[in-house]
């Protein structure tokens, strides 16, 4: 039996995934940030932010929502930024650098233990990190430390692999041709907290309350199914990963079925995947 990684382990290893796919994030910034500026604006409702307060935002990548936030809470209010992988936030502080922003610093660091005093924030947001912690209970555990009484976390986590095809096919591809180990439902991956109520009760362990958890549904475009797939190589590291353990002609082999099976969504000449999100939210009791 091969042993599990430590929750060390696997947060180096995020760090590194996460580093090496900067570029590509930085690459594909306006699509995604077009397809996904959704989701931002609905962290920062649902967080309640408004001018004046002092916000975390936990695994900000290349500054999302984070800059959205620092929009919003204006001069008299502040964003943190926090990421473990440093090129991720580089390009998060270049972007917050072109739009003027001066109220918004990053930092890097592991979320699980977050380096600041107890009731420090007036909000907490995440888009699409706490899926990949080891130690989830934890940060769960850690945003309520830091919360003020009364305010609020709003986090986005990737929902079932069936309901987010762009992300579910590559992987079913990539089983069909070479033998992979079935996933283990609490290990860290993209689909770890798609589990209906699974997030809002962490957060309710960590005593926090008022907990909601809703399924957002939406779609994503892309001009041709070539696109979708250099896009996807380039910034989705859990993928890499895979694509790293093929010879060269298995990866020639995945391409072709990620191509094929990603042409099924065209749609008025363009590809149009469904996507289902869940945004959970609770509050610190007062
Ligand atoms: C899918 S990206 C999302 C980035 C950004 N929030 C967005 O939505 O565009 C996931 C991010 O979580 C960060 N991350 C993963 N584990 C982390 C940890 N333990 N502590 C801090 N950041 C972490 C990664 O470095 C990466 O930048």
């Amino acid at each position: 039996m091969t042993a599990q990684p430590t929750p060390q382990q696997i947060v180096e290893g995020q760090k590194q995934d996460w580093n090496r796919v900067a570029g590509g994030w930085e690459k594909w910034d306006r699509l995604f940030d077009e397809q996904m500026a959704f989701l931002n604006h609905r962290l920062v409702a649902d967080a309640r932010l408004h001018a004046g307060m002092n916000v975390l935002d936990l695994g900000s990548g290349t500054g999302y929502p984070a800059l959205l936030g620092a929009q919003t809470v204006g001069a008299t209010g502040s964003v943190v930024g926090m990421d473990l992988a440093e090129h991720m936030l580089a390009a998060a502080g270049r972007k917050a650098k072109r739009l003027g922003l001066t109220n918004v610093i990053f930092r890097t660091g592991d979320v699980t233990s977050l380096p600041f005093e107890p009731n420090s924030f007036d909000a907490v947001t995440s888009r699409f990190c706490l899926m990949f912690l080891p130690e989830i209970p934890k940060a769960a555990s850690e945003i309520a430390r830091v919360l003020k009484p009364g305010s609020w976390v709003a986090a986005a986590v990737w929902s079932a692999p069936e309901k987010n095809p762009s992300i579910g096919l590559s992987m079913a591809a990539i089983k069909q041709v070479i033998e992979l180990p079935p996933p283990n439902p609490t290990a860290p991956g993209i689909f770890r907290l798609a589990k209906p109520g699974e997030l809002a009760g962490l957060f309710q362990q960590a005593g926090l309350v008022d907990a909601t958890d809703q399924e957002f549904l939406a779609e994503w475009f892309y001009a041709s199914a070539d696109e979708y797939y250099t896009s996807l190589m380039e910034i989705a590291a859990p993928v890499q990963n895979l694509m790293a353990k093929l010879t060269e002609s298995q990866r020639q082999d995945v391409k072709q079925r990620i191509i094929q099976a990603a042409s099924d969504y065209t749609r008025a000449g363009r590809i149009i995947f469904p996507m289902a999100v869940r945004i959970v939210t609770a509050r610190k009791p007062v």
